[in-house]
């Protein structure tokens, strides 16, 4: 992450993100972290439950997860994947993460893996190879969410699935406005269409909702690399 570090009195070197207006947006998830599960995890939960059975996970599979937020979409990745398999969870925000790692141990959930880290920076992230994808309700989010979207897919292996899900306002309603700001999302996004352009098979779909309630109409998209 670009910035620079400074020594507290006590304890280790600690880093101080740069001070730009994508990090402020990113890091107000922080407090938005003490109001998210309860907010969201009733609203989106059939979604999700689609969302990973589309990803067709088996046990064994390694599944990047880049803004995984509080991590409520664990609970239908990490049984799936079974002992042998990965989940890879990345966010910036800090509050999110504690949040998610509160949930991993609760569930002992040991295929679990969180890392705090900008998305930004996934093309000189370590981490292992992945077979499968998530983006759920975070590329309307993300900053240069195009950029994401392209060096997450360049680390997805051959024959590797892909799925996103998100919120896209083609014409706005005063819930758009609303979901902009708490959520700093930008419901203009058309997030799926890079994959679409990239899959071959890919399938684009929108589905049931009500734009008043999610601020716009949910886009749910899934392909195959390769
Ligand atoms: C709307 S939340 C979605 C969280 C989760 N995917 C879910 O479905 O509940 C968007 C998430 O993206 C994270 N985020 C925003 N900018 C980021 C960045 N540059 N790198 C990593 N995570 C980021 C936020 O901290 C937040 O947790």
């Amino acid at each position: 992450m670009t910035g620079c570090t400074k020594r507290w009195k006590s304890g280790p070197l600690r880093q101080i993100p740069e001070f730009t207006w994508k990090n402020v947006q990113m890091n107000s998830y922080d407090p938005f972290s003490l109001i998210y599960d309860p907010a969201i995890s009733w609203l989106y939960r059939k979604h999700r439950v689609y969302a990973a059975h589309s990803l067709r996970l088996d046990l064994g599979s390694h599944v990047l997860v880049p803004g995984c937020g509080t991590g409520l979409d664990f609970e239908f990745l990490s049984p799936a994947v079974g002992p042998e398999g990965r989940v890879v969870g990345i966010d910036f925000s800090r509050g999110m993460l504690k949040r998610a790692e509160h949930r991993v141990r609760r569930k002992k959930w040991r295929n679990v893996q969180l890392k705090e880290g900008d998305a930004r920076e996934l093309d000189s992230m370590d981490l292992p190879p992945f077979d499968r994808i998530l983006f759920f309700l975070t590329l309307s989010v993300l900053p240069d969410w195009h950029s994401i979207f392209m060096k997450a897919w360049e680390r997805l292996e051959d024959g590797g699935r892909c799925v996103i899900f998100d919120v896209h306002a083609s014409r706005r309603v005063p819930q758009s406005w609303v979901v902009e700001s708490v959520a700093r999302a930008d419901v203009s996004r058309r997030t799926w269409e890079p994959l679409l352009e990239l899959a071959p098979d890919a399938q684009h779909e929108q589905i049931a909702g009500s734009p008043h309630i999610h601020g716009g109409d949910l886009h749910f998209c899934v392909g195959t690399k390769g």
